[in-house]
């Protein structure tokens, strides 16, 4: 992707790199305190900060590899790219990474040449269409408003009917459709501003 050089720059001067929490060796830019990630815009930076439901997922990519390995994987909701680079190092051979915020696109993209691994961008609202060509749907803490965990259970639900496996690494947040998720795996992780407890769920369709 090119990638917005103001961006690109703003995020490389303002945002430090630092070690991922339980991953030492993936590194990721990050807010801190004198950041001013304000500056960017009216949508909220999700990108810029840790997320308990991608650090949750991203540990056990790394501890389960066997999950992603040799498989085509779609990173839904990346936000910094996380979840997509732990798969990319854990062995998936194609890693997608869907995002709303042209400024997560353009962190993605740092943080994967940080990282050494290739992620492909789509920016947009992918829910609304057909289910991706992948094997492994990657979804790390996309259910953290009503609104929009209703609009990923329906097309997660598509996408489990479909043959694809949905792994969801979530920290019980209130919208989580537990009738859907089966845990596979918890962790206690240092999500921005608190430690939080969060599970890494395979997702099953209502059928
Ligand atoms: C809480 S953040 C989690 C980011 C990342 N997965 C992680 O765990 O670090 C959720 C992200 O989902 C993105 N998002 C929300 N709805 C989306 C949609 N329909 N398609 C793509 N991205 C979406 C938001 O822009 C946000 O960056």
């Amino acid at each position: 992707m090119t990638a917005d050089p103001s961006i690109a720059a703003f995020i490389r001067a303002q945002l430090p790199v630092e070690p991922v929490p339980g991953l030492p060796h993936l590194r990721l830019h990050k807010a801190g305190p004198a950041s001013g990630v304000g500056r960017l815009g009216e949508t909220p930076p999700y990108w810029a900060y840790w997320w308990a439901g991608g650090l949750a997922l991203a540990r056990y990519l790394t501890d389960t590899p066997a999950a992603v390995a040799g498989r085509r994987v779609f990173d839904l909701g990346a936000g910094s790219g996380l979840v997509g680079i732990a798969a990319a190092r854990a062995g998936a051979v194609q890693v997608t990474a869907s995002e709303l915020d042209p400024n997560a696109q353009v962190a993605i993209a740092l943080n994967a040449a940080l990282n050494q691994v290739e992620i492909a961008p789509i920016l947009g609202d992918r829910t609304r269409e057909e289910p991706p060509d992948a094997e492994v749907l990657l979804v790390g803490d996309v259910f953290y408003a009503p609104d929009v965990a209703a609009k990923m259970t329906a097309f997660l639900d598509r996408c489990a009917s479909a043959g694809i496996t949905v792994l969801v690494g979530d920290p019980w947040r209130g919208p989580l459709p537990l009738e859907r998720l089966e845990l596979l795996a918890r962790y206690d992780v240092a999500e921005t501003g608190a430690d939080k407890p969060a599970g890494v769920f395979r997702y099953n369709s209502a059928a």
